[in-house]
């Protein structure tokens, strides 16, 4: 596992997009990339705009999306379009409305297995973004939801009290993505970040670190301020 921390939220937007660059334009034969949503990775995202990236071979998805319709404020591929990809020609995968969010979640299911490679233990994920609430949370895998709890779907939908229905990427299909970026920043985040990477944590932002291959955790100092009390 890396850490690296960064003296601003825009250093840290910076660095994220020169990581997602990089794997990008290295990693030939999948260039896929699933999107974290929520407000931290719009700032890296909009950093992509200008990165040398061939974007026409890049294919990106979304780890969780909100129920809403396509065009409403909360919808996290709305957030990534105007950040990104109305900027550039990749082929961003959103996720396809349907009133009933398990048939959307479904459906999604679907495109994840016609777009990415399968690994010897199921779909295999390129590059993942990834971001954490503060009570832990990461994608929409939330402490005691059946979605945490999901082992043969990679793609489900879930009630979050609270926040309505989510449709998220599984423990098992983030688990198994090649590399996978954490992007925190912020003070609320500090002590959930402290939490996390001392190792101890349940949370399902740490289920989800310890199973991932070499994560990289991209911290601006703010989020990592009560690293050295952890
Ligand atoms: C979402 C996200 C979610 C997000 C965290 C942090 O749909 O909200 O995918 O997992 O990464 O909630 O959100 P912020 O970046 O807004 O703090």
């Amino acid at each position: 596992m890396t850490v690296r921390v960064f003296s601003t939220a825009q250093a840290l937007a910076d660095a994220a997009a020169d990581e997602v660059a990089g794997w990008l334009t290295v990693a030939a034969d999948t260039r896929t990339v699933g999107l974290a949503g929520g407000s931290t990775p719009r700032r890296a995202y909009e950093c992509l705009r200008d990165r040398s990236v061939p974007w026409s071979e890049v294919h990106a998805w979304l780890t969780d999306e909100r129920h809403v319709p396509l065009g409403h404020h909360d919808s996290n591929a709305g957030m990534a379009r105007r950040a990104l990809f109305d900027y550039v020609p990749a082929t961003f995968h959103e996720v396809a409305w349907d009133d009933d969010p398990e048939v959307a979640a479904a459906a999604y299911q679907a495109e994840l297995e016609a777009l990415l490679p399968r690994g010897p233990s199921g779909l295999q994920p390129g590059l993942v973004i990834l971001g954490i609430g503060e009570d832990g949370h990461t994608a929409s895998l939330f402490a005691g939801s059946s979605a945490l709890a999901e082992e043969e779907r990679d793609f489900v939908a879930t009630h979050v009290g609270g926040r309505g229905w989510r449709l998220t990427a599984t423990r098992g299909l983030l688990a198994r993505a090649r590399r996978t970026l954490f992007l925190v920043s912020g003070k609320a985040k500090a002590g959930i970040v402290a939490e996390v990477l001392g190792g101890a944590s349940d949370v399902p932002a740490a289920i989800v670190a310890r199973s991932s291959h070499d994560p990289m955790w991209l911290l601006d100092q703010a989020a990592a301020s009560r690293l050295d009390a952890a």
